[in-house]
């Protein structure tokens, strides 16, 4: 059985995924028009954050379906939109369900619907054609959950997954135990999150050779955390990054528990010291016909 998400850690890192997203969904829709009639369906949707970022960046679409298996985390989507595009929209909500209107200042509305869904068994309407997306999902993805979600590649239907982990963090500067860690928390990301056994990073090469062999179109850009902790909010997503590996971890078998608290605690005291950089690898990748 999978863990579930914690919501703080997904709306901790929302800032820092915002900044590593990359312009390929948005410069594809502007320099495609015959996208502009499509819908939106966020698989794995957690509190909203991708819909957030694209509201933020004007990307619109008239129907926007978020899914996600977690109730406790779609419930805070209409906070969140409160919350990140109040500026933006006037957000009402029909007290019996999750679902959202937005109305912007220049009166266009748009639907906001939230299903409480496992991705694998959301049915597609075969009627409309959709922007597929999920973001931060794909390493959770096991071999079938990717070829399933290939198969949405009907009509004009276009898939987006963003900030696809590559496996790669950095440290600067880096410790004796950084490569020991991350070989294990790579290990670790290929255990059930919620699709079965994930591919961890090696669904990237995966995802994208099997788009090839289909024929399509697929188009990559990195979308990398870059983190400097000069702030105390850095400080803090730092602090948690390394006690959620270190929990992670430590249960795991094989591991060498003295090696990991050494590398926890230097890590902690370094962050203390201001000094610390971190860069861990995301690929946003696009798959059209
Ligand atoms: C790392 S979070 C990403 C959340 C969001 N997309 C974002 O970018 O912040 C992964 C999400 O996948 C969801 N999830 C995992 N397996 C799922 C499944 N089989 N069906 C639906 N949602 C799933 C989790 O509940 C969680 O919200």
């Amino acid at each position: 059985m999978a863990d579930f998400f914690s919501k703080s850690w997904i709306n901790m890192r929302m800032q820092y995924d915002d900044a590593a997203r990359s312009d390929i969904l948005i410069n594809f829709l502007r320099n495609n028009s015959k996208y502009s009639d499509h819908n939106l369906i966020d698989m794995c949707s957690g509190t909203g954050s991708f819909l957030i970022w694209l509201l933020k960046n004007n990307v619109t679409f008239k129907k926007n379906i978020l899914i996600d298996h977690d109730t406790t985390l779609l419930k805070s989507v209409k906070s969140n939109f409160r919350k990140y595009l109040k500026d933006k929209y006037v957000i009402k909500s029909n007290s019996n369900n999750l679902n959202l209107i937005l109305t912007s200042k220049n009166s266009n509305s748009i639907d906001v619907y939230v299903e409480k869904s496992d991705c694998e068994k959301f049915n597609l309407n075969e009627n409309q054609s959709f922007i597929i997306s999920y973001s931060a999902a794909i390493d959770l993805m096991s071999k079938s959950s990717i070829t399933n979600s290939l198969s949405n590649m009907k009509k004009n239907n276009i898939l987006f997954y963003s900030l696809c982990f590559d496996g790669k963090v950095k440290w600067s500067p880096s410790h004796n135990f950084d490569k020991y860690i991350l070989s294990f928390f790579n290990s670790h990301q290929m255990t059930d999150k919620g699709f079965g056994k994930a591919l961890g990073y090696q669904a990237i090469d995966y995802l994208t050779m099997k788009a090839k062999k289909l024929g399509y179109r697929v188009t990559e850009k990195e979308s990398a955390w870059k983190i400097v902790n000069s702030h105390e909010k850095d400080k803090n997503f730092m602090r948690r990054y390394i006690l959620d590996i270190k929990k992670a971890l430590y249960h795991m078998e094989g591991i060498d528990r003295s090696m990991l608290s050494e590398w926890y605690l230097s890590k902690k005291e370094s962050i203390y010291q201001k000094k610390l950089k971190l860069c861990v690898g995301h690929k946003d990748i696009l798959i059209a016909r």
